[in-house]
């Protein structure tokens, strides 16, 4: 598993380069295990109106689905160069909520030490909204 998350947190280091971030100078990429193996990248782009502007997570959770992706996410890891332990914001929470295999799915983040911060998602959201199943 160690493995898995350091091979996470560098495939969404890669595709941050390809951020789309002239406005915040602030490129971020994320990186999506589902419980198949799939692997969906994503990175943010952003827009002269900035509030249009999409998040790395949201556009990784996007590709997953329009790549026709069935199975929940297990574990993401997000990067920017700009800033360590960088984590998701509140939309990006409640997207994981409704795609997540269950809310003990780990969140990947490059930390000051050497080796990954592991935090799960019912510690960052705990209280995300869903319909009665
Ligand atoms: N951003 C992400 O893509 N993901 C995060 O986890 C934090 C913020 C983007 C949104 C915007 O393009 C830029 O980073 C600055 O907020």
């Amino acid at each position: 598993m160690k493995d898995t998350q350091e091979n996470l947190l560098s495939k969404a280091k890669e595709v941050s380069k390809n951020a789309y971030s002239p406005y915040s100078d602030f490129p971020v990429g994320a990186c999506i295990l589902y419980e198949n193996g799939n692997i969906y990248s994503g990175c943010n782009v952003e827009n002269a109106s900035y509030g249009l502007s999409i998040c790395a997570e949201r556009n990784a959770m996007s590709s997953a689905i329009s790549a026709g992706e069935k199975t929940k996410i297990t574990a993401i890891a997000i990067y920017s160069p700009k800033q360590k332990m960088c984590l998701p914001c509140g939309a990006c929470r409640q997207w994981l909520c409704e795609f997540a295999k269950n809310e003990n799915i780990e969140i990947i983040l490059e930390d000051k030490n050497e080796k990954p911060a592991i935090l799960k998602l019912k510690d960052i959201f705990p209280y995300g909204f869903k319909f009665d199943e």
